[in-house]
C-alpha cells in the first residue's frame, strides 16, 4: 500500500518563541545561538519573523522567533501554525500580560504544545509563583502544582536554565514523534518574504515536506520559479533544505505572501498555470469584495 512506499525519517522538530514585548524572546535565542541580534534590533523591538536552526545532542532544532509588540497579531498567528510546539517566554519580573495571553490563545487554537520559560530569573524582583499562578488561570498550569505544562525557569542574560529548556523541548519534540518524507515532493511554508535590492523577491520558508533543492522548479501563491540559490540561517549558500528545516529561497518570480505554501512542480509551464489560477482568485475574491462595498 502507499504507507509502505513512504520514507518516513525524523525531521527537527520547529519551535515558535512568542510572548509580550520585551520579555526577553530575542535574548534568549541569542543566547541560544550565541549570536547578538537583539543588541542590533532598532528601538529593541523585533518587527520580523526570524528562522534559525540550532544543535543540541547532535539533533537539529529550528527556532521560528516572533515579535512581542501588540501590531504584530498578524505574524504570531502565522508562527503558531507552522509550528510544532510553541514556547511562550514570560519575564519573571513583568508577569502575564496582553500579548503573553494572545501567544497562548494562539497555541491552543493551532493545537499544539506548550512550554512555557520563566525569563530574567537573574533579577531581583523575579516572582515566578505569581508567573505560575497567572498561568494557571489561564488554563496553563505547572506540573508541579498538578498540571501538565513545564515551566522551566531561565534567564537570558546569565544562561540560567537554557539547557533544562533544550531538553524540556527534545523530551516533547520525541513524544510528538514528528517524522517526514525526505524523498517526497516538496511543501514548504513561507514564514516572511521581502523585496531585496539586488536580490530580488526573498522568502524564507520552513520545509515541511521533501527535499528542498537549488533547481527545483517552485510555486508559492502568485510567485514562482526556478530556485536560484538557497541560504541557510547563516546566509551561506546550501544545495539543500531537508523537513524541518529553516532556509531563504531565491530566484522567485515575485513576493509570495508569508503564510503561502510553497511546492515544488515538475514543469516551469505547470508553475506558470498555478500562479496564473492564484492570482486570478485573487482577482476574483477582490473584485466580490468591492462589489459588495458599492451594494452596501
Ligand atoms: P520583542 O521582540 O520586541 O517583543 O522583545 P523580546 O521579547 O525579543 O525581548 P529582547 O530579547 O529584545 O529583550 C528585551 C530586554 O530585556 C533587553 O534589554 C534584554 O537585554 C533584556 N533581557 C532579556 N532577557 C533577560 C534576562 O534574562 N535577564 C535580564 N536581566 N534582562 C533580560
Ligand atoms: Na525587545
Ligand atoms: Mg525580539
Amino acid at each position: 500500500g502507499e504507507a509502505s512506499e513512504q520514507n518516513l525519517v525524523e525531521r527537527a522538530p520547529v519551535i515558535t518563541i512568542m510572548g509580550h514585548v520585551d520579555h526577553g524572546k530575542t535574548s534568549l535565542l541569542d543566547y541560544i545561538r550565541s549570536a547578538k541580534v537583539a543588541a542590533g534590533e532598532a528601538g529593541g523591538i523585533t518587527q520580523h519573523v526570524g528562522a534559525y536552526m540550532v544543535e543540541k545532542n547532535g539533533r537539529n532544532i529550528t527556532f521560528i522567533d516572533t515579535p512581542g509588540h501588540e501590531a504584530f497579531t498578524e505574524m504570531r498567528s502565522r508562527g503558531a501554525k507552522v509550528t510544532d510546539i510553541v514556547i511562550v517566554v514570560v519575564a519573571a519580573d513583568d508577569g502575564v500580560k496582553p500579548q503573553t495571553k494572545e501567544a497562548v490563545e494562539h497555541a491552543k487554537a493551532a493545537g499544539v504544545p506548550i512550554i512555557i520559560a520563566v525569563n530574567k530569573m537573574d533579577k531581583e524582583s523575579a516572582n515566578p509563583d505569581l508567573v505560575k499562578a497567572q498561568l494557571a488561570e489561564l488554563g496553563i498550569t505547572p506540573i508541579d502544582w498538578g498540571g501538565e505544562h513545564e515551566f522551566v525557569p531561565v534567564s537570558a542574560k546569565t544562561g540560567m536554565g537554557i539547557e533544562d529548556l533544550l531538553e524540556t523541548i527534545l523530551l516533547q519534540a520525541d513524544v510528538l514523534e514528528l517524522k517526514a518524507d525526505p524523498s517526497r515532493d516538496v511543501k514548504a511554508t513561507v514564514i516572511e518574504s521581502s523585496l531585496e535590492k539586488g536580490r530580488g523577491p526573498v522568502a524564507t520558508v520552513v520545509v515541511q515536506d521533501g527535499t528542498m533543492r537549488v533547481g527545483d522548479i517552485v510555486v508559492a501563491g502568485i510567485a514562482f520559479g526556478k530556485v536560484k540559490a538557497l541560504l541557510n540561517d547563516r546566509g551561506i549558500a546550501v544545495k539543500e533544505a531537508l523537513p524541518g528545516e529553516p532556509v531563504v529561497v531565491l530566484g522567485l518570480s515575485e513576493v509570495p505572501g508569508a503564510g503561502e505554501t510553497l511546492i515544488n512542480v515538475k514543469s516551469d509551464k505547470i508553475a506558470r498555470e498555478y500562479a496564473k489560477k492564484k492570482a486570478e482568485y485573487l482577482r476574483q475574491k477582490e473584485l466580490s469584495k468591492s462589489t459588495k462595498v458599492s451594494l452596501d
